[in-house]
């Protein structure tokens, strides 16, 4: 532990004046203060005195550097004085809170769209992405009230009294003992430790069940010998008071997903009906009222079987080239009107890279789609807004396609025992939970960015829709809209070996205006 003392006068001599919380962060973790200067001194660009507090420490560590230093410091002069909007305006631009420029027209603006950084990946890029999402975990759950006298699992480790704390962690391991309790082993940025919950606490054991491995919790309990005691777990969450948004015009978004073009078992028939419907050509006169009301389609993956992406896949496809079956899939959404946004998000059977994020489809490929007027091509995962207007803010739509849901079903008894592939709401409902699209490593493949783990749930949404287990479902979540769309496949070999039940061509309806949801069948 670094004298604090000493690290006070070592910034001081270089005209900053250091906040008590990174006093000790610096003397906690022994940080070597030379190396730390370094790495912001070239983003110090103000020839006055500088406060280095918590906001300003993460914004330097981070990889901003276009602000004013006189202006940042005349905010803090400000706020002393008791006019802190300037200074709240730069917390919240270091904190990476500000809203980012959205792109595209005024019905879908693009919120975040994953863009290819072209670099070959090294082991370090894996550390970095695993750094700065236990940064944005961290930073959600420190705002939970339950976390009372957070410390560090090294200064736990030192502590010689018996006394309630809480920590942040990453989960390494989870083991039952012989006595039937829940061992976690947890790891933060200092040390590791094991975490021990009781199964005579029923209500935290059973929660405690569905813990897996690599996401980040915090713990409240009493610490032991090299041990802590858990008395309650807390997640990262969506907060209970998140308003729900209405539309003050009658305005529908239905959701497709796995349209499985190419496939042998793709279904035209229950395709064409849909599209005549859509065209206003058939149905009921209030069925009718809600097609010439739709506005917006969302297509969340799985647009095309795609070719080669399992043995043997050929003798499943009517279509056995992509160029073409994306050229067939064009055919179908043409049909549309053009006043109907699509918002379109690729899947594991389109044709690119597995691993997440999935930039947009690719141009050449998918051609064809990508000359439709109305299409807006997003990443998966991605985020829209979708009807602004002047005084109305717009839905916020998370937008994934869903390959991680298969470890969740296989691995976390809540979903497992609770149906499983039927229940695309319990698995929606426990990503929201831990704030993340893939919290296990293992759960998805994935290409690691190391300025952001994009599978964080950073912003919450008001809708979340999936695809991906064919099966559609729709359900509310805090007061977020979850949606999975079903598929236009027939029931395949291998789903019927891995136990799926899909329910081909049943499309979720939302009205945007009083968000009622209902599924209409083709
Ligand atoms: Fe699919």
């Amino acid at each position: 532990m670094k004298d604090k003392k000493e690290i006070i006068k070592f910034f001081l001599d270089k005209s900053i004046l250091i906040s008590k919380q990174i006093i000790e962060k610096l003397a906690e973790n022994d940080v070597d203060l030379n190396q730390f200067y370094e790495n912001i001194k070239n983003k110090i660009d103000s020839d006055s005195f500088l406060i280095l507090d918590q906001h300003l420490e993460e914004f330097l560590v981070s990889t901003r550097k276009d602000i004013n230093w006189k202006e940042y410091d005349k905010s803090v002069v400000l706020a002393k004085k008791g006019n802190d909007k300037l200074y709240d305006k730069f917390t919240e631009y270091m904190n990476g809170n500000e809203e980012e420029k959205p792109i595209g027209n005024k019905d879908v603006k693009i919120i975040f769209s994953y863009d290819e950084e072209s670099k070959k990946r090294e082991v370090q890029d894996f550390v970095y992405l695993f750094n700065k999402r236990f940064d944005s975990i961290e930073k959600i759950l420190k705002n939970r009230v339950e976390l009372q006298n957070l410390l560090s699992i090294k200064r736990i480790k030192q502590k010689q009294d018996k006394d309630n704390l809480s920590l942040i962690a990453i989960v390494g391991d989870k083991k039952i003992t012989k006595n039937g309790n829940i061992i976690l082993t947890v790891e933060d940025r200092t040390d590791s430790i094991n975490v021990l919950i009781n199964k005579n606490k029923p209500d935290l054991f059973k929660l405690a069940r569905d813990i897996v491995a690599d996401e980040i919790i915090g713990v409240v309990g009493v610490n032991g010998e090299n041990i802590v005691f858990a008395n309650n777990v807390v997640w990262p969450e969506i907060p209970s008071n998140k308003e729900i948004k209405n539309a003050d015009e009658e305005v529908f978004a239905l959701f497709l997903s796995d349209l499985h073009v190419g496939s042998d078992n793709f279904l035209e028939e229950n395709m064409q009906k849909f599209l005549k419907w859509i065209k206003g050509e058939v149905g009921s006169e209030k069925q009718k009222e809600i097609a010439k009301k739709t506005k917006y389609i969302f297509i969340v993956g799985d647009l095309v079987d795609g070719c080669g992406i399992y043995p043997g896949q050929e003798e499943e496809l009517v279509i056995n080239d992509i160029y073409k079956q994306y050229d067939e899939c064009a055919k179908y959404l043409k049909e549309i009107p053009s006043n109907i946004n699509l918002i379109v998000c690729p899947g594991n059977h389109d044709a690119m890279r597995i691993a997440e994020p999935q930039p947009q489809l690719y141009q050449d490929f998918a051609k064809s789609l990508w000359e439709l007027p109305n299409i807006h091509m997003v990443s998966n995962p991605s985020m829209v807004n979708i009807h602004s207007s002047d005084n109305f803010s717009g839905f916020d739509v998370l937008l994934y396609h869903g390959f991680s849901f298969d470890y969740y079903v296989a691995n976390v008894d809540g979903i497992r025992m609770n149906g499983g592939y039927d229940r695309a709401d319990l698995i929606m409902k426990f990503l929201l939970k831990r704030r993340h699209l893939a919290p296990t490593h293992t759960s998805t493949l994935y290409v690691p960015d190391a300025n952001q783990d994009n599978l964080v749930i950073d912003k919450i949404p008001d809708f979340f829709v999936t695809g991906h287990i064919h099966k559609s479902s729709v359900s509310s979540y805090k007061n977020i809209t979850l949606i999975c769309g079903s598929c236009w496949q027939s029931k395949t070999p291998f789903q019927e070996k891995v136990g799926h039940h899909p329910e081909p061509c049943r499309v979720p309806i939302v009205n945007l205006k009083t968000r009622d949801m209902k599924i209409m069948r083709f």
